[in-house]
């Protein structure tokens, strides 16, 4: 069942910021239809992924002094926590949050992408800085 369909209105780079959001919404809808131990092991590479994707705009942030940081990263902290939150719950035997979170996140990250990643990238490309991976 797919979550989130990569199109269009996803797209911000054609670049770096573009390809890590593609394997983002791959993991939301694989987390969608997992249960259980399957769903425990995807939300650990879920997270881990997330956090080096968060990680990665914090460090361009951090480099270009963007003034709106701290609101951004407020933004992913708070979808961090919330994931986690789950992954603890799914250990604990709360098996079936695999596609209420990923709805959750698809949501949130269709609003940041439209919002705090398309400033982010602009803000970029008006300093002429060429993102790049960890
Ligand atoms: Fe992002
Ligand atoms: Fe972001």
């Amino acid at each position: 069942m797919s979550i989130l369909n990569w199109s269009e209105h996803l797209v911000i780079d054609d670049g770096v910021m573009d390809a890590t959001h593609r394997e983002f919404v791959a993991y939301l809808n694989r987390m969608g239809s997992l249960e259980g131990e399957e769903l425990l092991a995807l939300l650990d590479e879920f997270i881990a992924h997330t956090e080096s994707h968060f990680g990665q705009e914090l460090r361009w942030m951090e480099a270009l002094e963007f003034p709106p940081t701290s609101c951004h990263v407020d933004e992913h902290n708070s979808v961090l926590e919330i994931c986690r939150e789950v992954r603890k719950r799914v250990e604990n035997g709360d098996t079936g949050f695999g596609e209420i979170l990923a709805r959750a996140v698809a949501q949130w990250f269709e609003k940041h992408v439209a919002s705090m990643d398309t400033v982010l990238s602009m803000f970029m490309k008006e300093h002429g800085y060429v993102p790049t991976h960890h």
